[in-house]
């Protein structure tokens, strides 16, 4: 029985058997009182060891990080915080864990240090309750999109398209895994393509998310997505996972009403169903605001925060009216802005952190940006000068959402890629669902370690995803 099953079980002296990880062993002079954690939850097992209730040897190799299987009765606990333990008769070690080398000992660690034992770090409290937040949150998208009539489309993740010709992406090639050839200069000679073609890792699955939503209404995919951007920044990853919806017969206004009532669902979702983990980050969170001055400590706890944004409206303005409120603001009047506002700039973090925690104070959705700033497949207003775009802003986040409604009219979307570049032949498959049948529709995608950064109150990207892929991290 898992840890987690065990807690809730009444205590009636019943044999059970506990198998993990020893977090804990602490010895007073006649019994061992060993805390177990085996991933299913935050808390621990207490089991109580008598002396002499099992042999000496056995019990020197109980030490932290050890794995082990307990094997007791259960009993009512004395300890405060529990309702029972285990009464130990035998102890089976699996794998011991020399203290002398162990590095996860019982004692606080630092984020960045964690990070460099990123094999091990899923063992600390506090990566095994952002793994099982993570894993929460997704298993509710999938959920939530079920229950709205959404079919899960897998989209490839090696493509030839570029879904938003911004950053860099990441080329496949072919090479003999045996003997690949080499050049003149004894260099590995492979070659730039998939089986003669140029492709690439995916950066979004949107393009080929819009051919299934053109036949099947309502779908979304959630996986990997790559972006070669050689940026280190705590927001970005070079492999992250987006998760985007794609429907027909909606439009802009649609989409802004599907974002915000996603996000608010997952966020409920987690907060009804992953309670005693975000008590332990919210409870990890406080000491590390004890830390800050006093300006900068945040005003809400992490739950607060999570109920303030899941029970409370979004802000819905325009990019003009965004820029209108940039050019007012102080930080602008007084030249503290690294980059300087005006209309047709692409807004940067600053930007749009000073809308979202000074100005608004929630979460905002931007819309109608300038065509030049965007993705060439958004629709265009009949200004001529703006798209039916939308991001969503977070608190702490900055962008979690970008999405936009479709340009629908073959002539307008033929334009559009010639002014920015786009091949015909590259991209003819595209252009002939509006040909063919062509329909109004719209999308978003909400790159997920975002999410999860918001709900767990962490502030880097490379602790939400058990296997950072960033510039520097790659090792496994
Ligand atoms: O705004 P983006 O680039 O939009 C698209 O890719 C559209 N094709 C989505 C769509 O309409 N179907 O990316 C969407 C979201 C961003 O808002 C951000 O949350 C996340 O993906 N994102 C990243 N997350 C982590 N690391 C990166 N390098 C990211 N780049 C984007
Ligand atoms: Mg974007």
């Amino acid at each position: 029985m898992q840890i987690k099953e065990l807690l809730l079980q009444t205590p009636n002296q019943q044999t059970v058997m506990v198998k993990g990880w020893v977090r804990t062993k602490r010895v007073s002079s006649s019994v061992a009182f060993i805390a177990i954690n085996d991933g299913s939850t935050i808390h621990n097992i207490q089991a109580v060891v008598a002396d002499g209730a099992v042999a000496e040897e056995t019990l020197k190799l109980v030490t932290t990080g050890a794995c082990i299987a307990v094997t007791g009765s259960l009993i009512p606990s004395q300890g405060q915080g529990q309702s029972v333990e285990v009464q130990v008769s035998d102890i089976l070690v699996y794998g011991s864990a020399d203290p002398e080398k162990y590095p996860l000992q019982p004692k606080k660690h630092s984020l960045e240090f964690l990070r460099e034992i990123g094999h091990l770090r899923p063992r600390t409290n506090t990566f095994s309750a952002i793994l099982r937040i993570r894993h929460a949150l997704a298993f509710a998208i999938h959920q939530y999109f079920n229950e709205h009539g959404f079919f899960y489309l897998h989209t490839p993740i090696i493509t030839g398209s570029d879904a938003e010709g911004a950053g860099e992406m990441f080329r496949v090639t072919t090479l003999p895994a045996i003997q690949p050839p080499l050049t003149e200069d004894g260099k590995v000679d492979y070659k730039e393509d998939f089986f003669g073609k140029e492709t690439n890792l995916t950066v979004s699955g949107q393009l080929e998310g819009e051919l299934g939503a053109l036949a099947l209404s309502k779908i979304y995919t959630f996986g990997p997505t790559f972006r070669a951007e050689n940026s280190n920044t705590t927001r970005h990853l070079a492999e992250f996972w987006m998760v985007e919806p794609e429907m027909a017969f909606f439009e802009l206004t649609d989409n802004m009403n599907l974002a915000e009532d996603f996000t608010k669902s997952l966020i409920k979702y987690a907060l009804e169903h992953c309670a005693d983990d975000i008590a332990f980050l919210e409870k990890r969170l406080l000491d590390e605001e004890k830390t800050k001055k006093k300006e900068e400590q945040s005003e809400m706890t992490l739950t607060e925060k999570l109920r303030f944004v899941s029970e409370n409206t979004f802000e819905r303005i325009t990019y003009t009216e965004a820029i209108d409120i940039l050019l007012q603001s102080k930080p602008h009047k007084q030249g503290k802005f690294n980059y300087p506002v005006a209309w047709g700039i692409d807004l940067q973090s600053e930007h749009e952190r000073y809308l979202v925690e000074k100005h608004f104070k929630k979460p905002v959705i931007l819309t109608h940006y300038p065509k030049d700033i965007k993705a060439f497949y958004m629709k265009l207003e009949d200004d001529g000068k703006t798209v039916r775009a939308m991001d969503v802003l977070f608190p702490g986040i900055g962008e979690i959402i970008g999405g936009s409604q479709r340009e629908d009219d073959y002539e307008k979307l033929l334009q559009r890629t010639k002014e920015v570049g786009i091949e015909e032949e590259s991209i003819w498959w595209y252009l002939q669902t509006r040909q063919f049948g062509s329909a109004p529709h719209a999308g978003f995608g909400l790159g997920f370690e975002r999410l999860v950064l918001f709900v767990t109150g962490m502030s880097n990207i490379r602790d939400v995803i058990p296997f950072p892929r960033t510039p520097k991290s790659a090792e496994f």
